[in-house]
């Protein structure tokens, strides 16, 4: 089996059809839920919580992918592995004691992720590279879907990739915005393993084949 995953993003699903846009992506070979979680305080924008993902472990086997858009990450550990969550990803900018965070999470039965916005430096990653089990590289300011990638995230994803691989990370490499028959390629070339697409999968009037379509162009020869 091929190393990508490809982690669909709930945040433009119907959520009144959440089961069925679910299943849709499951079908069409997704590797992980993403769920994007905002607080209206380190992003302008609100979203959902754990009480989601509990719903979501209900309607799928697939692992959730939860990524963090808000201050004190730390409170809702425990909340989120109880819900169900498979993977937790926060922004180092919204606490002080990120190694420590990083350790709950694991210690939570959780694979513990770093994100990281288009400005903030990838050395964050490297101080904690012994305890991540990803690094996110976001490719767009995150708060919104549906934004457009910018083009200088490419080589921040090359320079991750170098990093992981210097350190002998087994860690994943995911990518988040923008993320489209167009730029996945790219993405998929500079290093990226994991890759996030919420517009271009669930805007898409079939949503199992975008998936599927997503896929084959990480390995399309250009
Ligand atoms: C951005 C979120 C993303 C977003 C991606 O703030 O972290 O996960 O849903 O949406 P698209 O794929 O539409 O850029
Ligand atoms: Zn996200």
């Amino acid at each position: 089996m091929s190393n990508v995953y490809i982690a669909p993003s709930i945040l433009s699903a119907d959520l009144a059809r959440l089961a069925e846009e679910v299943a849709a992506v499951e079908s069409g070979g997704a590797n992980w839920i993403h769920v994007d979680v905002m607080d209206g305080h380190f992003v302008p924008n609100l979203t959902v919580g754990a009480g989601l993902v509990a719903a979501l472990r209900r309607i799928t086997e697939l692992p959730i992918d939860v990524h963090l858009m808000v201050e004190r990450p730390e409170w809702y550990i425990a909340p989120f592995a109880d819900a169900g969550a498979s993977v937790f990803t926060l922004h180092p900018e919204t606490t002080a004691h990120v190694q420590r965070h990083l350790d709950q999470v694991k210690a939570c039965g959780m694979l513990a992720g770093l994100a990281l916005n288009p400005g903030t430096p990838l050395d964050y990653a490297l101080e904690v590279i012994a305890d991540l089990d990803l690094v996110l590289i976001m490719t767009v300011n995150p708060g919104f879907p549906a934004q457009k990638y910018i083009p200088s995230a490419t080589n921040k994803i090359l320079r991750a990739r170098q990093l992981l691989d210097d350190h002998l990370s087994q860690a994943r490499l995911e990518v988040d915005g923008g993320i489209s028959r167009s730029t996945i390629g790219e993405a998929h070339r500079a290093g990226a393993d994991t890759f996030v697409a919420g517009s271009a999968i669930f805007g898409s009037d079939n949503p199992t084949a975008e998936v599927q379509e997503l896929r084959r162009r990480c390995f399309q020869v250009v």
